[in-house]
């Protein structure tokens, strides 16, 4: 049976491309009940295909809450070698400014200061992101600076191929790098860029390098940080991209002594159950970020955060 099509209750009042297959999508939103959301929260955005009917996928929203009931901004990638029949990216890049599309009612996920850590924790805030994995965090520090002013309680550290698929530097430069002793944006290209600018002392290598022991204190360094100051004691960190992105970040993060939150992890690295986490992220898909099932595969592991200084648990009382 061909399924409903979906009711269009949204409009695409802008859109701003930023390269080829990489635009941020503004929509206004009609007839919804909900107020506000948290930043890091997102949606469901859907078409209809005259063919292959209706699609919806999720996606992160970029904006902060200060800009509804006006719009809401998604910076989206199109997916070249899609999986399903009906990749809603295909359907998207094709829409025009003053088309029309469908919004879920709800705004979801937990993938939030609030919920993770609480609004008033005072650590350093660490977003790590890879391509598009950036939205939740923009929304994030545009809402922080909208409600408190400028900011030195969050980092972001941006992973992108090419200068070209950087989005939102210039707005992050200018939110979060005014003072050159206390930079809080660094941005990092994982490709040869060619004839495109790049900063002669900018970050090279995939984002994740960052956390690479010499990186990491050169990070530190040009933040302004004391040698050694991102730990679980002074920081949290927020991850969000493709599953390699996690797990590298984590793995390097384990040697400072990060504790994942997810319970999976938690009981594969034999976590005590009162060690608080102080690492968070959010995947687009089920691929498991570490093997877990494989015990010999997570000895290794442990070991780093043992080494860090970490006391882990009888894996039976683990959790
Ligand atoms: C909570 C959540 C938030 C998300 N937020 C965003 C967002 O802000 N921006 C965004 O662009 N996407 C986001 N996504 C991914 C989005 O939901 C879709 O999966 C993506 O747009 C592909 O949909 P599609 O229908 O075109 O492709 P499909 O036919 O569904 O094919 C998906 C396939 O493409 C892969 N894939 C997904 N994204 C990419 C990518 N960027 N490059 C290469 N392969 C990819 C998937 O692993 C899968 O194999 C989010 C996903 C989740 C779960
Ligand atoms: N809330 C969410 O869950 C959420 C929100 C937004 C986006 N996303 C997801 O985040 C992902 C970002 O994709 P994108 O298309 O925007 O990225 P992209 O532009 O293709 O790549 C961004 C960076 O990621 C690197 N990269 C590519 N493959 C990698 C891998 N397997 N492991 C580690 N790094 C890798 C790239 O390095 P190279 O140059 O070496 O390729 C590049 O530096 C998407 O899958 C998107 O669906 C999720």
């Amino acid at each position: 049976m061909a399924r409903k099509p979906l009711e269009l209750n949204a409009t695409l009042i802008k859109r701003i491309d930023l390269a080829e297959g990489l635009t941020i999508f503004r929509v206004r939103p009609e007839a919804h009940d909900f107020q506000t959301f948290e930043p890091g929260q997102y949606v469901v955005l859907g078409l209809n295909h005259p063919e292959h009917g209706p699609v919806q996928r999720s996606y992160s929203i970029a904006s902060p809450p200060q800009t509804l009931p006006e719009y809401l901004d998604f910076y989206v990638r199109y997916v070249v070698r899609p999986t399903s029949e009906n990749p809603l990216t295909h359907l998207l890049f094709k829409l025009k400014e003053g088309d029309r599309l469908f919004m879920g009612p709800k705004f979801r996920g937990k993938f939030t200061v609030t919920h993770e850590v609480g609004a008033d924790d005072p650590r350093l805030r660490v977003l790590v992101a890879a391509g598009t994995g950036l939205a939740p965090f923009t929304s994030m520090v545009f809402d922080h600076l909208h409600r408190f002013g400028p900011t030195d309680q969050y980092l972001v550290l941006h992973g992108a191929s090419y200068p070209h698929d950087m989005g939102y530097r210039e707005e992050l430069e200018k939110a979060l790098n005014t003072n050159p002793a206390k930079k809080r944006y660094f941005p990092t290209i994982s490709r040869d860029p060619g004839n495109e600018a790049w900063p002669e002392d900018g970050f090279r290598g995939r984002v994740e390098t960052l956390f690479e022991e010499e990186k990491l204190a050169t990070l530190e360094r040009a933040a302004g940080l004391p040698e050694g100051f991102i730990t679980p004691h002074n920081a949290v960190v927020f991850i969000c991209g493709l599953t390699g992105t996690i797990a590298n970040t984590l793995t390097l993060l384990l040697d400072r002594g990060f504790i994942p939150r997810e319970l999976k992890l938690r009981n594969a690295l034999h976590i005590p159950a009162d060690t608080p986490p102080s690492l968070f992220f959010e995947q687009y898909d089920t691929e498991p970020v570490l093997d877990v099932k494989n015990e010999e595969a997570m000895m290794p592991y442990r070991a780093r955060l043992e080494k860090a200084g970490v006391v882990l648990a009888d894996p039976a009382a683990s959790v």
